[in-house]
């Protein structure tokens, strides 16, 4: 996935303001969470962008498959417990008062059964009164395959080309990423394919309400441009 593509991530996403994001992420725990406690699981953490913000507020942890995604976060946040999980399987042992899973991280179980599997380890991971907020993939209305994306790195020893044709396969979207990289040592280039399921509100809602969780907020826009899903633990 993004193991030979993580070492660029933050420079890719440079732009994208996650303090901003996280300012808002805490506003709507503080309005939804039920809990006296501050614990914090950021699934699916990445590098450790929005830990590094929420971790002012809450006792926050995080996991993530992506071993090279994960040594970053490490770097970046070396007091903090991180682990090495995948979404639809994970059982730390603990539970917690939050879990985020921020920047469609969810759109990466790709098939509906995963997605099931996934809401039911959150709600193993939440306490009563606590809650889930999960920024949503494109649904499969919003997303338009056959279009041309691309990202630019611009520093002054390093140049990056991102590029990529979003297709469709059934229910899956695939990204096909070609990386161009030039430092002082010459370009060279890459391929990384990311598959992310496309699904619709009543699919996650469905997930969510399986799960034993309340859907009390879903705002289109969220934080980035996507819906963020704010899911409420049914006593
Ligand atoms: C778009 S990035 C978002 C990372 C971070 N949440 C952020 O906002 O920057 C998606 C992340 O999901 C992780 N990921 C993909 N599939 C996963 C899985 N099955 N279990 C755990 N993490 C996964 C990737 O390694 C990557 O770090």
């Amino acid at each position: 996935m993004f193991t030979k593509s993580a070492e660029f991530y933050d420079l890719i996403y440079a732009s994208k303001d996650y303090a901003g994001e996280s300012a808002y992420i805490h506003e709507l725990i503080q309005r939804y969470k039920r809990t006296v406690g501050s614990r914090l699981l950021d699934a699916a953490c990445g590098t450790g962008q929005h830990l590094r913000y929420l971790r002012r507020y809450y006792n926050a942890q995080g996991f993530d498959l992506d071993e090279e995604m994960l040594a970053i976060a490490h770097d970046r946040l070396p007091d903090l417990l991180l682990y090495h999980a995948d979404l639809a399987s994970f059982s730390l042992g603990k539970q917690f008062d939050v879990i985020t899973c921020l920047f469609s991280a969810i759109g990466y179980v790709e098939t509906e059964a995963r997605l099931q599997q996934a809401t039911e380890a959150f709600r193993r991971h939440l306490v009563k009164g606590g809650i889930l907020i999960f920024e949503a993939w494109f649904s499969p209305e919003e997303y338009v395959p056959d279009t041309v994306h691309a990202r630019f790195v611009d520093e002054p020893d390093l140049k990056i080309a991102r590029m990529n044709v979003s297709r469709i396969e059934g229910t899956v979207s695939v990204l096909d990423f070609r990386y161009m990289v030039a430092v002082a040592d010459g370009i060279f280039t890459f391929d990384e394919t990311h598959r992310l399921g496309l699904f619709t509100d009543e699919q996650y809602r469905r997930a969510v309400e399986r799960s034993g969780f309340k859907v009390v907020l879903r705002d289109p826009e969220g934080i980035s441009g996507r819906s963020l899903y704010i899911c409420e633990v049914v006593d």
